[in-house]
């Protein structure tokens, strides 16, 4: 397997600049300015001598693009330069990425501890899929600290967090959490989707494995579907393996994608936390709104938190109408600039009503568990005017 080896311990670059250049290695390849996409399954050996130096020692060679490929490895360089870890590895999805880092950690007998606010998806593996295997997973009444470690016990391997987390962009105190698994030998992992690699480190921050969906931030573009963990060298060796064997590598078009998305990624974070704040500010003046999350109002139970270990506040905001289903619907429907559409982080503004779409057919008692209420929207703040989101968004709540 090719491993990234990262130059940002020898150069103390700003993030803007690592996205743009960090990792690409591309001029090696006929002067390239930008990574070519290597659009092979397989690579050619000159003998079969040098297979068997490839079996004894793969680094700098390739073999097969399930395996690695250098525009798959170009990519992932930037990552693990952008989040200050030894490695990364990329997949054709967030779930891939999540499912194949948590396999690389529990056995049959183990088991996780983990939060209640979740990715939907993330939810199903926990609940449906890992019990299967005869690993136990326990969810905690509360993302805070004081609820989780008392869950904590012999078997248990992994303590699994999601900050920002669906759908209420509730920040979780990642240090704190952090320095708690790492007492008790338990490993750590984290999906920062929301907040990317630009806005927290937490690799730096103590967290053993970093997982983020690349179709929503890092892509940027609502065009792709990716994954990314990030780690120590022996960290991703062990979610490799997995890799490798459950197959869900990105193709190296995807890849491609993914390298373009990062390179404006800083630039487009600066505008997501600048408009989302002002749509907030926005939505905090309707009397039709009964709730409403968003890190960056100083007046939110988490901006405290938000502020001690991240960069700015990102682009999510989360709403609750008065009226329940009916409210949502009608002020999704009456949207005209933002569009009516799951998933986030594009540089289109995007709405969506949890219960029709992330927490679609989750049990009463699992949405109460989740505090997700039938008059909830979820906002995704792309990049256009703030001027013509807060319009948009005034002249929807009318229509309610
Ligand atoms: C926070 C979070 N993590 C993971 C995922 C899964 O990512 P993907 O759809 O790329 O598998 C999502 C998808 O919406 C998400 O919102």
């Amino acid at each position: 397997m090719v491993f990234c080896a990262i130059g940002c311990n020898e150069m103390d670059k700003h993030d803007d600049t690592r996205t743009v250049q960090s990792g690409t290695n591309a001029h090696k390849y006929e002067g390239a300015v930008t990574m070519p996409i290597f659009t092979t399954s397989t690579f050619a050996f000159e003998s079969s001598d040098a297979v068997e130096a490839y079996n004894r020692d793969p680094a700098g060679h390739y073999l097969y693009t399930r395996y690695a490929n250098p525009t798959i490895v170009a990519v992932e360089q930037i990552v693990a330069d952008l989040e200050r870890a030894e490695a990364s590895l990329l997949f054709a999805s967030g779930m891939a990425a999540i499912t194949s880092s948590v396999l690389a950690v529990v056995r049959n007998g183990d088991k996780i501890v983990t939060t209640p606010s979740l990715y939907g998806g993330t939810r199903r593996f926990f609940r449906d899929i890992l019990p299967r295997y005869g690993i136990e997973v326990a969810f905690a009444p509360s993302n805070v600290i004081e609820d989780v470690e008392p869950l904590f016990d012999g078997r248990t391997k992994l303590l699994y967090l999601e900050s920002p987390a669906n759908p209420h962009v509730e920040v979780v105190d990642v240090k704190a959490f952090a320095a708690a698994a790492k007492k008790r030998g338990i490993v750590s992992a984290i999906d920062a989707t929301f907040a990317t690699p630009i806005l927290i480190k937490p690799y730096v921050i103590g967290i053993d494995l970093v997982i983020h969906s690349c179709t929503k931030y890092i892509g940027g573009h609502s065009d792709l579907i990716g994954g990314v963990v990030s780690g120590s060298f022996e960290a991703i060796k062990k979610v490799e393996e997995y890799r490798r064997t459950l197959g869900g590598v990105i193709d190296p078009e995807g890849a491609s994608r993914v390298g373009r998305g990062l390179k404006t990624l800083a630039v487009r974070m600066d505008r997501h936390c600048a408009n989302a704040l002002q749509v907030a500010q926005a939505l905090q003046e309707s009397d039709k709104v009964s709730e409403l999350f968003y890190p960056g109002l100083s007046n939110s139970p988490w901006h405290a938190l938000a502020k001690s270990q991240m960069s700015g506040f990102g682009g999510m905001i989360c709403l609750s109408l008065k009226g329940g289903l009916g409210s949502a619907k009608r002020f999704v429907d009456a949207l005209r600039v933002i569009i009516n559409a799951p998933s986030l982080g594009g540089v289109e503004s995007l709405a969506s009503i949890p219960v029709l779409t992330s927490h679609v057919n989750m049990s009463p008692e699992e949405l109460g568990l989740s505090r997700v209420n039938e008059g909830m929207v979820r906002l995704s703040i792309g990049i256009e005017s703030a001027t013509d989101l807060i319009a948009d968004v005034h002249q929807a709540l009318d229509a309610v």
